[in-house]
């Protein structure tokens, strides 16, 4: 795609769907919008614009496609065997009460593992408080619904959260209304919007994906200061922070930032 047509694009892409693709890296970006072009059928970027303005459903379309959903309970299990068995017990050392935040939580998935995570090791969720946050309106709007989560979804989630959490439907599987409780949804970009909070466990994984390194390198310096002292970033299990200790991380194994410090 050329450049002046790229900038078209983004340009028009941001006015229908509010993403704005600065600070995405452009290449595979390009990419994709052009699979998406071709697969729609319309000639030019300008046909395929004036036919979708005034479809919602297509407008809904092509936002998921840019920021791609695809998500799942307890994704990479190992991580989050190792999140429960060393992570979370220090974490529950330092503070009876924690402060955790799913940046890019998609469809829920996530925000929901971490509170059935917290429910089977402490039985009182409702004493830590879950942020959830996403770029993505739709993704939020199910997600708050608690679902429906397809079978392949829930795969991960062992029987018995299962039975304790979920409801069998016609769709799939919904997540009770007392564990929805748990988590608060909002709707945030991380590109361009300020983190006000500062939090103890911060899980941004399989989000990044897609940023310039420029992107990469600043949100990872805002994740840090985010972190309360021994506070905890936990990524994607193929993410590396480039440079993380110039940053102030400290390695905690496999997927997992420590920020120094603290109690
Ligand atoms: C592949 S999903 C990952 C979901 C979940 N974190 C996981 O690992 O399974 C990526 C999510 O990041 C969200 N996302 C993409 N760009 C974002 C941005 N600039 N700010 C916040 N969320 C963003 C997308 O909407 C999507 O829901």
């Amino acid at each position: 795609m050329e450049a002046l047509e790229y900038n078209y694009v983004r340009r028009e892409i941001l006015k229908l769907t509010g993403i704005d693709l600065h600070g995405y890296k452009s290449p595979q970006m390009q990419r994709r919008l052009s699979a998406y072009l071709l697969r729609s059928g319309s000639p030019t970027w300008a046909h395929l614009f004036r036919a979708i303005r005034q479809d919602e459903q297509a407008i809904r379309q092509l936002k998921d496609y840019l920021t791609i959903n695809v998500s799942a309970f307890f994704r990479d299990i190992e991580r989050y065997h190792y999140l429960q068995r060393v992570i979370l017990p220090e974490l529950l050392q330092r503070r009876a009460s924690l402060r955790i935040w799913s940046a890019g939580c998609s469809r829920g998935q996530e925000p929901y593992s971490l509170a059935l995570l917290l429910a089977d090791h402490t039985s009182l969720t409702s004493r830590h408080r879950l942020l959830a946050t996403d770029v993505d309106g739709t993704a939020l709007a199910w997600a708050k619904a608690g679902g429906p989560y397809s079978a392949e979804d829930v795969v991960n989630v062992p029987t018995t959260l299962r039975a304790r959490f979920f409801t069998e439907e016609q769709g799939g599987y919904r997540v009770i209304e007392s564990l929805r409780r748990q988590v608060s949804f909002r709707q945030h970009n991380l590109l361009t919007a300020p983190i006000e909070q500062t939090f103890d466990l911060i899980v941004c994984r399989n989000v990044v994906i897609y940023f310039t390194p420029e992107a990469k390198n600043e949100l990872y310096s805002q994740l840090y200061q985010a972190l309360r002292p021994g506070g905890v970033l936990f990524v994607g299990a193929t993410e590396v922070i480039a440079r993380a200790s110039e940053k102030g991380f400290v390695s905690k194994g496999i997927s997992f930032y420590q920020r120094p410090g603290g109690p």
